[in-house]
């Protein structure tokens, strides 16, 4: 069994831009792959930063396999739609997909991008899959944009809803917003670094999730530094750097002296964010290495690994 966020068929994984978004997404993909799970990690907004990181590259728009059990797509809203006619709508559809008017006009209605997107999302999530000859997925992780256009995917499908009322979008929209409000098949967790505008947002964001009457299930703390010294051990360093006797070992005791400071300013913010949160928090280390490749992002899973089975141990002992 896959420990909870996992055991859902969809999971929304949102943040600000850089906080860690795809690499959290994609070590979560591997975690539950590892369990069993068919799993594809969708990029929206076609940044395929995920293929690169596994030094594959597929066709765009399709699925491809990163390891076993692990898929990767990059989702765009102008193929989507394509797809959603050509299957949908026979040779109207047809017509409409490949009229380039259609099209432009489709694209500019406010919000239309986000509904293609997480419509194909929701595509991937059901068990009869609308694309011929493909197969289902236990778990679909969703690499969302930065946050307050995360939050727009997941509003757009009720605001849809409520324009169109009836009609062939609304009875859409109304599927995707009911499938994205269900606790049970959806969930989403926000990633977040330990400095004060990520915190910030995630903050807000749990407030803004829940004004439209979804929630934030877990925050992942991103690229922790470790906290390798006391305060009393850093004063003294400092004071050791600052001495004409420490000569040849200054320059490690300056940095040992930065990373206590930069580490230290991250335990405050970790603290405000814990504090002002109804979700639970994970952490994940900051990994010191030039570039994340699929090693590291293992190494990220082990640690999620070993943090989800020990929630889950003392959530099932409650
Ligand atoms: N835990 C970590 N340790 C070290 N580097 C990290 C960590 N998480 C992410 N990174 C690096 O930070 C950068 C941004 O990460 P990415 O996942 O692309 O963020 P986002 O998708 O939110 O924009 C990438 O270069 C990635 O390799
Ligand atoms: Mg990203």
């Amino acid at each position: 069994m896959l420990p909870s966020p996992l055991d859902h068929r969809l999971l929304f994984v949102t943040g600000k831009g850089g906080v860690g978004k795809s690499t959290v997404a994609t070590a979560l993909g591997l975690l539950a792959a590892r369990h069993g799970a068919r799993t594809v990690v969708a990029e929206l907004a076609s940044q395929e930063r995920i293929q690169r990181a596994f030094d594959r590259s597929g066709g765009r728009f399709e699925e491809l396999e990163l390891a076993p059990g692990l898929f990767t797509i990059s989702i765009d809203p102008q193929h989507a739609m394509e797809e959603y006619l050509r299957v949908k709508a026979g040779t109207l559809g047809h017509a409409l997909g490949s009229s380039r008017l259609f099209g432009v006009f489709a694209m500019a209605t406010p919000g239309m991008r986000e509904l293609l997107s997480v419509g194909k999302v929701w595509e991937l999530s059901r068990d009869r899959r609308r694309t011929s000859g493909a197969d289902p997925y236990d778990l679909v992780i969703v690499d969302a944009p930065a946050s307050g256009h995360g939050i727009g995917i997941l509003r757009t499908p009720r605001t849809f809803a409520e324009i169109a009322r009836v009609g062939p979008i609304a009875q859409q929209g109304q599927a995707i917003a009911a499938t994205l409000a269900d606790r049970e098949f959806t969930s989403v967790l926000a990633v977040c670094t330990p400095e004060e505008m990520p915190v910030n947002e995630t903050l807000e964001l749990e407030q803004a999730l829940r004004d439209c009457g979804l929630a934030l299930d877990a925050v992942i703390l991103n690229a922790r530094y470790p906290e390798r010294f006391g305060a009393e051990e850093a004063a003294r360093m400092a004071a050791l750097a600052g001495s004409p006797s420490a000569d040849g070992s200054r320059g490690a005791l300056r940095a040992a002296v930065s990373e206590h400071v930069r580490s230290s300013a991250q335990a405050e913010q970790a603290a405000r964010l814990r504090e002002g949160l109804r979700a639970p928090v994970l952490e994940l280390p900051y990994l010191f290495c030039e570039q994340l490749g699929r090693g590291e992002l293992e190494q990220l899973a082990d640690v999620l690994e070993s943090t989800l089975m020990t929630a889950g141990a003392r959530d099932g002992r409650r």
